[in-house]
């Protein structure tokens, strides 16, 4: 195997696939837009899903990529040796072009060549999918890997739990795929050990993904795609320890300095012992994906993306106070991770301030709440009947005070009580399986819903944002967006609640567009002759060199991946529900369309 430094991994994975003809495209942000599906982008199709069904992308055919991604429904597992809540996935994608014959000869010649990683044919293991009654066995793709002279007996088919794709909101492009494995040459856990189990012998490197089906709706039924397409994604952090042959993510250069500030902070050694590297883990582990989430623009609250962030922030301080470290120098670790990932994410520095300050505010209110767990506790104790506290009442202490249960038990067995640990166990295992259903929440809408109403309703965004820049004042901008298949939201900056004289002129003029049925015009233009040409564009998000301009008569010119309305007509009347406030100095319109 080749060792090879973060930069040079990341160079290697773009050229690769450069040579290749294919276009480099930026990462999305972590939060994603105009899609109210999923909390954060999970995975690097989840901003390419409307190119995935059909939408032209302007950059071409074949796309690299290194996406960010965040995923917490393994959060329990982080602090093993790969499992991690931030990671940027390395892609390429196939639009209708290429497909499983090119991609697996592909894969193969970046693991193997010793131009590229250099990993012995014989430490490779791969899945194929078994087939079920949506789809036959892939027999095309178990073919192409005993081409490359992967041996039958390291081809694995494996059924649809394991080998097929589809986004956490069960709805959109997916289709059979096809996963390579390191076999660490563990011996086998049992006769049938496979990559299907869990016991450590085979690690997931990377993922083909041949969508070449679509899921419209939750419940209905896969249809072949149109377009056929390949979703490709490597985990960067876990090809990195694997290709220097460390023996986990954490002792990659990602997080070598993060974890030796901690030591440095906390007087406590990594090594010192197993509970240690685990708390160690998690804190770099939670900090690193809290910089790049903050970064993103996401702020701690009790809801949303918000509260994914509390949480990780929270239980960072929970782990650091294990160590003995006070949760205020966690905004200490921020300056490193930044080092870190400066040089392909220069936003990060640019936004360093604020994110210490982000991490220094949320450890200062988490201390409060504690201290005011601790009076509660206080209370509650006085009540215990023979010298017992109730699980339930450990389980409410963490829940609304953030009381880490060993603390809970400190503080009772200082006061003699014995804390019933099972029925904690159990009300914990519920309220994590409650948690885990709402990360996965499917809302209408988002990115897979190409429904007629949601793309019409991306229009009246476009269509409301130069009303309010006509009406209220030229300089607001978008801040965010985010629609349904039954309404849009609009977050835009403005200094003062609009009046509702000011709301009814928006409203009307939305609805003169409409009523002069305007064509809805695209152009595929360089980011420099869009800028040019006046379009509008959320400048914070990255685009690539050539991006798609949707013009609206004189009335707007933006920026957008589309799709949208063939003409304003469509829309037929727009009504504006509701404007309110969203954060300081931001406001927030909600609004329908009525089409019959
Ligand atoms: N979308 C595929 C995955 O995340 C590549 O594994």
């Amino acid at each position: 195997m080749k060792k090879l430094t973060a930069k040079e991994l990341r160079n290697m994975w773009i050229e690769f696939y450069q040579e290749k003809e294919h276009a480099l495209i930026p990462s999305a942000s972590l939060v994603p837009e105009n899609d109210p599906s999923v909390l954060f982008t999970t995975a690097g199709m989840h901003p390419l899903v409307p190119y995935l069904l059909g939408e032209k992308h302007p950059c071409g055919k074949r796309l690299v990529d290194i996406q960010k991604c965040v995923r917490t429904g393994d959060i329990d597992e982080v602090g093993d040796p790969y499992h991690c809540t931030f990671f940027e996935m390395l892609g390429n994608w196939s639009l209708g072009d290429y497909f499983k014959k090119e991609k697996i000869a592909w894969s193969f010649e970046f693991l193997t060549s010793p131009k590229y990683l250099n990993i012995p044919k014989e430490d490779l293991a791969v899945t194929v999918f078994a087939g079920d009654e949506t789809a036959p066995r892939d027999m095309e793709s178990f073919n192409a890997w005993k081409n490359c002279g992967i041996p039958e007996d390291k081809i694995f088919f494996l059924g649809k739990e394991h080998n097929w794709w589809i986004l956490a909101s069960g709805v959109g492009p997916c289709g059979p795929d096809s996963e390579m494995f390191i076999d660490t040459g563990k011996p086998k856990c049992c006769e049938e050990c496979s990559p299907a189990c869990s016991c450590g012998k085979y690690v997931e490197i990377g993922n083909d993904v041949f969508m070449e089906f679509i899921k419209p709706t939750k419940d209905g039924k896969v249809m072949p795609n149109p377009q056929k397409n390949v979703d490709t994604g490597f985990g960067f952090d876990r090809l990195l320890y694997i290709s220097n042959e460390l023996e986990s993510v954490y002792d990659t250069e990602l997080f070598v300095p993060v974890i030796k500030k901690i030591e440095e902070l906390s007087g406590v050694s990594y090594n010192s012992d197993d509970q240690a590297k685990r708390n160690m883990r998690v804190i770099a582990d939670h900090i690193r994906a809290s910089v790049f989430i903050i970064c993103d623009g996401v702020t701690p609250l009790n809801v949303g993306q918000g509260y994914v962030l509390r949480r990780l922030l929270r239980r960072a301080i929970n782990c650091a106070s294990r160590l003995g470290l006070e949760g205020n120098k966690l905004a200490d670790l921020v300056p490193e991770v930044v080092k870190v990932y400066e040089e392909f994410y220069p936003e990060l520095k640019e936004k360093q301030n604020f994110i210490m300050d982000t991490v220094t505010q949320e450890s200062e209110k988490f201390s409060k709440t504690l201290a005011q767990g601790i009076k509660e506790f206080e209370k509650v104790a006085m009540y215990c009947k023979e010298g017992k506290l109730s699980g339930k009442t450990a389980f409410r202490l963490y829940d609304t005070f953030g009381f880490p249960f060993e603390l809970t038990k400190e503080l009772a067995e200082e006061k003699g009580l014995i804390v019933n640990e099972e029925e904690y166990q159990e009300a914990f295992r519920i309220h994590q399986e409650k948690s885990k259903a709402n990360n996965d929440k499917v809302f209408k809408g988002g990115l897979a819903d190409t429904g007629e109403q949601t793309t019409r309703l991306h229009t009246a965004v476009h269509i409301l944002q130069a009303a309010l820049r006509k009406i209220i004042s030229p300089d607001i901008y978008q801040k965010g967006s985010n629609i349904t298949s039954e309404r849009l939201r609009f977050d835009f900056n403005c200094d003062h609640k609009l009046t509702d004289e000011e709301k009814q002129k928006v409203e009307d003029f939305v609805n003169e567009v409409i009523k002069q049925d305007i064509p809805v015009v695209c152009e595929e233009l360089t980011l420099d002759q869009a800028k040019e040409q006046g379009a509008l564009g959320v400048f914070e998000h990255k685009y690539g060199d050539k991006v798609k301009v949707y013009t609206i008569g004189d009335v707007s010119k933006e920026i957008c991946g589309g799709p949208h309305a063939k003409s304003t007509g469509e829309l037929k009347k727009f009504k504006i529900l509701k404007e309110e406030s969203s954060s300081a100095g931001v406001r927030r319109i909600k609004a329908i369309i009525e089409t019959n």
